[in-house]
């Protein structure tokens, strides 16, 4: 099947033999002599990918082809061009300024066939990263990742049940994300999403922050203060490091998830409160459970639902997805910046990095890249990965031969326009070998 559109705008018939050769099984091929005809195809299909010959031309041609190239902010452009029109300085930056890739007349099919298979691929991260719909994950969490995709199986069932939820995962992995995901996709998403941090608040003020204070209550209450329960009524209740909560209050909270009343501090009429409760926790509540720490029955009432979010480690092509996510979205934010991707040292070294601060620390990686970098591609030394290579115990063989070999299968693969039949024959391997290379790698197709 044809899945990408390729365009050639060749007025004078330079591509006419060598062009079948250039393309892949599942692109289509639209050949037009002129800008106009080059926009109705442009008017009816996305084309991944758009070649320009440039030979002899009116300079009106240029200013077409500018103003063509303007309005398809999605289509990776090649320049194609004759050694006497590129003996012009206007020119040249004109070609290096809009253009993803040039050749020189004649073409070298093989070389040309290559150039396009990275465009394409370029082309499809673009669209994946900026349309809306993208497929670079669910519920406004990044990950495609086979992993991350039963994440999001289980998160989808969970968001249909009103029930507790209790979401385990190392620091940084994305826990209050998933907790904000909840409200903001459940039935409830229209009440309130109230946080309380359990680490954060001092244990003489939880209670009070929790379940409110009467007027007159103790001395300085000088008000009645609202809690957080009561705040959440009709919405969720997000209880953050849960495994913080001082083991009074445990007992409080637990009468409060069986009665679903509360009692102002200082009062004597207990108030209903409809909430759902949805808990963190980067300890393991079993452990404190076995340290006397945390109750036993509190844990059972909190883990109707149990969703454990995975270490960035373990998420594959994320690492690289959240990079390129955190980048375009950090750049367009600054706008000044000129970091447009990730050099292949940062791709091998983020790849292999065991990422103890998880996302967070990604993201705060990508930044600190953005501020340190001097070129268009952030380094691994950008990253502040310049201890990387001194690091052996980051870097197993099984780990330097995972990368190598996703470096390999993705080029070969990106240059045949990721027909797997051409790849497979390009690397010497069946194609069973290296749909299971490809899967195991989680390459995207
Ligand atoms: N899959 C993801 N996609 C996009 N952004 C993410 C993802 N996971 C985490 N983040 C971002 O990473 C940062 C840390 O996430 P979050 O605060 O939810 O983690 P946490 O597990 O609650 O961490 P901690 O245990 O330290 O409280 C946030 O800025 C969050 O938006
Ligand atoms: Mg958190």
């Amino acid at each position: 099947m044809k899945t990408r559109h390729v365009l050639a705008i060749d007025p004078h018939g330079h591509l006419g033999s060598p062009l079948p050769q250039v393309t892949a099984d599942d692109q289509a091929l639209h050949c037009v002599e002129s800008v106009a005809a080059a926009r109705k195809v442009l008017s009816k299909n996305h084309c991944s990918v758009g070649l320009v010959v440039f030979d002899s031309c009116p300079p009106t041609f240029q200013e077409d082809i500018e103003q063509l190239i303007a309005a398809t902010p999605m289509t990776e452009w090649i320049g194609i061009v004759s050694p006497q029109a590129f003996e012009s300085k206007q020119f040249q930056a004109f070609i290096l300024n809009a253009f993803h890739d040039y050749h020189t007349l004649p073409i070298e099919p093989q070389r040309l066939a290559m150039s396009i298979g990275h465009a394409c691929g370029k082309a499809r991260l673009r669209l994946s990263l900026t349309d809306p719909g993208n497929t670079s994950g669910r519920f406004g969490i990044c990950g495609t990742s086979p992993i991350m995709t039963s994440f999001f199986r289980q998160l989808e069932k969970v968001l249909a049940a009103d029930l507790p939820v209790l979401i385990c995962g190392e620091s940084g992995t994305g826990k209050e994300l998933v907790a904000r995901a909840i409200h903001d996709h459940s039935a409830r998403s229209d009440k309130p999403f109230v946080v309380v941090n359990c680490g954060a608040i001092p244990s003489t003020l939880i209670q009070t922050e929790l379940f409110g204070h009467e007027q007159g209550a103790f001395t300085g209450a000088v008000k009645t203060k609202i809690g957080s329960i009561e705040a959440a009524n009709g919405g969720v209740l997000f209880l953050d490091e849960i495994g913080d909560l001082p083991m009074d209050l445990q007992g409080n909270l637990l009468r409060v998830l069986q009665e679903h009343k509360i009692t102002r501090l200082g009062a004597t009429q207990s108030i209903p409160i409809d909430f759902r409760l949805v808990a963190a926790t980067h300890v393991d509540l079993q452990e404190a459970i076995r340290a006397k720490s945390f109750r036993e029955d509190l844990y059972y009432r909190l883990n109707v639902i149990q969703l454990q979010l995975p270490p960035l480690r373990e998420r594959g092509g994320d690492i690289c997805l959240l990079a390129e996510t955190v980048l375009k979205n950090f750049t367009s934010a600054t706008r000044k910046c000129r970091a447009l991707g990730f050099s292949s040292d940062a791709i091998r070294a983020m790849t292999a990095y065991h990422w103890p601060g998880n996302v967070r620390e990604l993201i705060n990686r990508v930044h600190r890249g953005v501020i340190m970098s001097d070129g268009k591609l952030l380094s691994a030394s950008d990253l502040g990965f310049e201890t990387f290579a001194l690091e052996p115990q980051t870097v197993t063989l099984e780990k330097a031969r995972a990368s190598f070999e996703r470096d390999i299968v993705e080029t070969s693969l990106r240059a045949n326009g990721n027909n797997v039949t051409k790849t497979a024959r390009q690397l010497g391997v069946s194609r069973v070998t290296l749909y299971r290379a490809i899967s195991k790698l989680n390459i995207e197709l």
